[in-house]
């Protein structure tokens, strides 16, 4: 008998792809038939994995450690989580509130699941990362996208809160640095959003996964003010870990016993042997290497921002964080979106369409990601000028 028709759940009519996929696969080809690409679509560092990790995860495979470990994750990276914090920021999180979890992916789904039922509302900054409105749907919640321009630093504020709070809402969330823009809400600016998503009954969740990738002053977490929010982080970016899907949650003590149930339930626990190679992650030699390639990524910014202005791109802030510049191309194109597929085609250079970060103005946004050498950079810049003429 022939099959009519697939069963699909209707949340899959809100889960759009992601196009800067679509594009690395398209660039991807074009390098296969011969020609150079210079990719800035990627969000994820060039550099590999510290060689103390790699070796840590090797000696846990060699040991044989490859059982599950409690669903909360390994509880010395707990404790040692629980000592980076207290040693780089003199905050102290006491370790039962740590949860490892597969990416910051997976803290994020524990938390959005632990506070959105159906129907209930995250409020979230247009542009921003996309796969929160995407867990949102998953959960048969509603995303909330308040377009955020740079006067607020493409940030949520305190007044966004107040305006489009409503009777379903049940949560905010932001993450600082920020991707796709880079930029940074202070300690203050966060406990005032944390407020004010309290005074009505709400949490706050704060992705912090860039939290190691601030370039200027020193990078404060939100717990440094508050333990009544969620705190989400990785191992994939700062740490250059992106493959071993690693990340933690910082729960408020309320909610412990709820992520750790859900994540028994949806993962499990995360890779054993990326959590024993991750133990390696905060050793002193480790973290001097990691602070080395922060300056780099500091240089190519340096770099790239100024080359992008020079251009006709519209960067209005300095982003102090991640490694993303959010550029207004709306002097250069009509579409950003054409502009991102005609860019590759035409010059070879690989960037991501606002598009994939939200609605607000994003056909005049694209991003590009400084995960290249600043030489690599300069020939992307050169092939821009070439594509538009300048
Ligand atoms: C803001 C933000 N949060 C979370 C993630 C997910 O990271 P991972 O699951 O690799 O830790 C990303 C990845 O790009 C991101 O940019």
């Amino acid at each position: 008998m022939k099959r009519q028709q697939w069963p699909q759940a209707a949340r899959l009519g809100h889960i759009r792809p992601f196009h800067v996929m679509a594009l690395l696969a398209r660039a991807r080809e074009l390098e296969a038939a011969g020609r150079s690409i210079v990719h800035l679509e990627i969000g994820e560092p060039d550099f590999q994995t510290p060689a103390a990790v790699l070796e840590a995860g090797q000696r846990a495979l060699q040991r044989g450690d490859t059982f599950y470990t409690p669903a909360a994750g390994l509880p010395e990276l707990r404790r040692a989580i629980s000592a980076f914090y207290r040693d780089v920021q003199g905050i102290r999180v006491p370790p039962e509130r740590i949860l490892i979890t597969p990416g910051a992916s997976g803290a994020l789904l524990l938390a959005l699941a632990a506070v959105a039922g159906p129907g209930d509302e995250v409020l979230l900054a247009d542009p921003g990362y996309p796969a929160n409105r995407h867990f949102l749907r998953l959960l048969d919640a509603v995303p909330v996208e308040i377009p955020a321009g740079p006067d607020s630093g493409y940030q949520l504020t305190s007044a966004m809160v107040e305006s489009r709070w409503g009777p379903r809402s049940r949560a905010a969330l932001v993450a600082t640095p920020s991707n796709p823009t880079g930029s940074v809400l202070d300690t203050a600016a966060l406990d005032t959003l944390a407020q004010a998503v309290a005074l009505r009954s709400g949490v706050l969740i704060v992705d912090e996964i860039y939290q190691g990738l601030v370039y200027e002053g020193a990078a404060r977490s939100v717990l440094a003010a508050r333990d009544d929010v969620f705190v989400v982080n990785s191992f994939s970016k700062f740490f250059g870990m992106t493959g071993w899907r690693l990340g933690w949650l910082v729960a408020p003590e309320a909610y412990v016993d709820a992520v750790e149930r859900i994540a028994q339930n949806v993962f499990l626990a995360a890779s054993t042997p990326a959590q024993h190679a991750a133990l390696a992650a905060f050793e002193p030699d480790t973290l001097r290497e990691l602070e080395r390639r922060r300056d780099v990524f500091r240089q190519r910014r340096d770099f790239l921002l100024p080359a992008l202005r020079d251009l006709g791109f519209g960067v209005p802030q300095v982003p102090h964080g991640a490694f993303y510049l959010y550029a207004d191309c709306s002097g250069l194109c009509a579409d950003s979106f054409a502009f991102t597929r005609d860019l590759l085609e035409q010059a070879g250079v690989a960037i991501a369409p606002g598009v994939d970060f939200g609605a607000h103005r994003a056909r005049a946004h694209v991003r590009l990601a400084y995960t290249r050498p600043v030489e690599v950079l300069r020939e992307g810049v050169e092939r821009v000028r070439r594509f538009l003429g300048a």
